[in-house]
């Protein structure tokens, strides 16, 4: 009998790609070898005749991929929480099943997403390239040298309030900040899911927000962490920058598209707000030396590094092959997309 053929676009690690290996005598494994993304070229030659893919969010899956793939094609597996690369009306239309990593990534972003805040409130990008440019004999200490922002106090706005959000948030009590504000797709509604029984039991007010407008107006820090969709694309523009406090900055753990970067350059500039601190941008990762957002000394932005931690992204690495291993076999997933 013929094996059962599935197409993973990187080498995993450790148990991952053992438990992968396990099953070599049922399945054929056609597996990218380079540590550099895999080529799409490379993927949609491969697809075809494929039960199953295991792909990173570098990977498009969209109906080229599947029409290349064929119909006996049952399960995408990705190795990410986003799914903003996948078509998921596609998906649906021929059944197939996406599995993805949804939880065990939560605490390695939400902790990023806690550095990223005091790097743009407390100046840190630029306080470390003054050192290593070698200006800090020409700014010995002054009371009001390289002060910003204190976190305690802070009225704090997601948009988007998942549970990396609400695992920030979590994070962020203990800092003493004042107010929580959230805007989800129901604007005005308490959130759905209350994932650490903060929205209930916070010792803060923790509000829905009605409007994009109001979250600007009233935030110190603004996180952006919801999912990237046609109606999020660029839903921080010169309006949003235009409506918030001089004082506050913006943290993006979601997205790129969803910050419009010429809009964040210019708000920098004009000093319309205070800071910026990215793991995303529009364009990744080609950002080169001469971008204008590298230019702003008030911009922190780090390689989408949000679950880049060695356990996480082995957690990671599993619960993916077991999504892709439980798609083939019609079993329940770690965790799968509601298509
Ligand atoms: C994901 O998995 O979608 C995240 O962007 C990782 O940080």
């Amino acid at each position: 009998m013929a094996k059962t053929k599935v197409v993973v676009t990187r080498q995993l690690i450790d148990e991952a790609q053992q438990i992968l290996d396990e099953k070599k005598g049922e399945l054929e494994i056609v597996q990218w070898q380079s540590e550099k993304p895999c080529e799409r070229s490379w993927l949609l030659e491969n697809a075809k005749g494929a039960t199953g893919i295991l792909v990173m969010l570098s990977d498009k899956v969209d109906e080229k991929l599947l029409e290349a793939a064929g119909s006996q094609l049952k399960v995408i597996a990705s190795f990410s929480v986003g799914t903003d690369h996948v078509d998921r009306d596609a998906l649906k239309s021929r059944n197939i099943r996406l599995g993805y990593t949804p939880t065990c990534l939560t605490d390695a972003v939400a902790d990023l997403t806690i550095m990223l805040i005091l790097m743009a409130q407390r100046r840190g990008g630029e306080s470390i390239a003054k050192v290593i440019n070698g200006e800090w004999p020409q700014m010995p200490w002054h009371p009001l040298l390289m002060t910003g922002p204190q976190i305690g106090g802070s009225t704090v706005g997601f948009l988007g309030f998942g549970r990396i959000a609400q695992a920030t948030l979590k994070r962020l009590l203990p800092f003493g900040i004042k107010k929580a504000i959230y805007l989800t797709s129901r604007p005005g509604q308490p959130a759905k899911e209350d994932h650490f029984g903060l929205v209930k039991q916070a010792t803060i007010p923790v509000e829905p927000a009605t409007s994009a407008d109001q979250l600007a107006k009233e935030s110190d820090v603004v996180i952006v962490g919801c999912a990237l969709t046609p109606s999020t694309k660029h839903l921080v523009s010169t309006d949003f920058f235009g409506k918030m406090k001089k004082l506050a900055v913006i943290v993006n753990i979601a997205r790129g598209p969803i910050i419009d970067t010429d809009a964040l350059v210019k708000a920098l500039d004009e000093e319309q707000i205070f800071g910026a601190a990215l793991d995303v941008i529009e364009n990744e990762p080609n950002i080169q030396a001469n971008h204008p957002i590298l230019k702003q000394p008030r911009c922190v932005l780090v390689p989408h590094i949000g679950s880049a931690t060695i356990e996480t992204r082995e957690q990671m690495a599993t619960e993916s092959v077991k999504n892709l291993l439980a798609g083939l076999n019609g079993d329940a997933m770690v965790n799968e997309v509601e298509l």
